[in-house]
C-alpha cells in the first residue's frame, strides 16, 4: 500500500512538471560506457520524460572507441564526417511528441556519428519539434557540439545544449528558456 502510494505521488509529481513545461518529450540517448544513460535518467527525473536508447548495430569494442589510434573506429568516424553507422529501430511515435532531448557523450568535441545517424533517419520527423541536446564528457563543454549540431542540421530547431549533471533547478530554467 505504502509503495502504490509512492508511486502515485512521485508519478503526479512528474506529471506537474510536464504540465508546466507544456510539453510532451522524449529522451532519446547514445552512451558507450554509461554516463549519459546515467544523464538521461537525471533528465528523465526532472521531466518525467520516456528515455529511448540509440544502439548501434554494431556494438563499439574498446578498440573501436581507442582515440589515440588514427585507424580506430571512433577516430575514423571523426575524421570522415559522412560516415552514418547504423543503429538499431526505436520505437516511438513523433506525432505524439513536441520536445525531442537527444544525449550523447562527447567523442572527439563533437557528437559521436550514431546521433547524425538518427538526425538523418529522422529528420522528417524531426522537423518543427524542439530539439534539445545534452552532453556527457570529461572536460568539453557542450558548446563545442552545439557548434557541429548548429552546422549539421540548420533545418532542424535544435536549441542551445546543456552539459550534464547539473542541478535540478539549472536544468528546468534550461528547458524553459
Ligand atoms: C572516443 C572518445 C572520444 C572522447 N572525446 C572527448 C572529448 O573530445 N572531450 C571530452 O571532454 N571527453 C571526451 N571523451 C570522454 C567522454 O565524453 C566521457 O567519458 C563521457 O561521459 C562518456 O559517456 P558515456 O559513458 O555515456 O559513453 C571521449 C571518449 C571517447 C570514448
Amino acid at each position: 500500500m505504502a509503495a502504490a502510494a509512492t508511486v502515485t505521488s512521485s508519478y503526479t509529481a512528474k506529471a506537474q512538471i510536464k504540465t508546466e513545461n507544456n510539453m510532451k518529450s522524449v529522451i532519446v540517448y547514445f552512451t558507450h560506457s554509461g554516463n549519459t544513460e546515467l544523464a538521461a535518467k537525471q533528465l528523465a527525473e526532472v521531466t518525467g520524460a520516456k528515455m529511448i536508447r540509440l544502439i548501434p548495430e554494431q556494438a563499439y569494442s574498446s578498440d573501436d572507441v581507442d582515440w589515440t589510434n588514427e585507424q580506430s573506429r571512433c577516430t575514423q568516424e571523426h575524421l570522415n564526417q559522412s560516415l552514418r553507422p547504423a543503429i538499431k529501430p526505436i520505437d516511438i511515435d513523433f506525432t505524439k511528441v513536441d520536445t525531442v532531448f537527444i544525449g550523447f557523450p562527447i567523442w572527439w568535441h563533437e557528437e559521436p556519428a550514431v546521433i547524425r545517424t538518427f538526425l538523418d533517419k529522422y529528420s522528417k520527423q524531426l522537423i518543427n519539434k524542439v530539439i534539445l541536446p545534452f552532453c556527457t564528457s570529461y572536460e568539453s563543454p557542450m558548446s563545442e557540439a552545439d557548434a557541429t549540431l548548429k552546422k549539421g542540421y540548420h533545418s532542424l530547431k535544435i536549441r542551445k545544449g546543456l552539459r550534464l549533471p547539473a542541478q535540478p533547478e539549472e536544468i528546468k530554467k534550461w528547458i524553459k528558456k
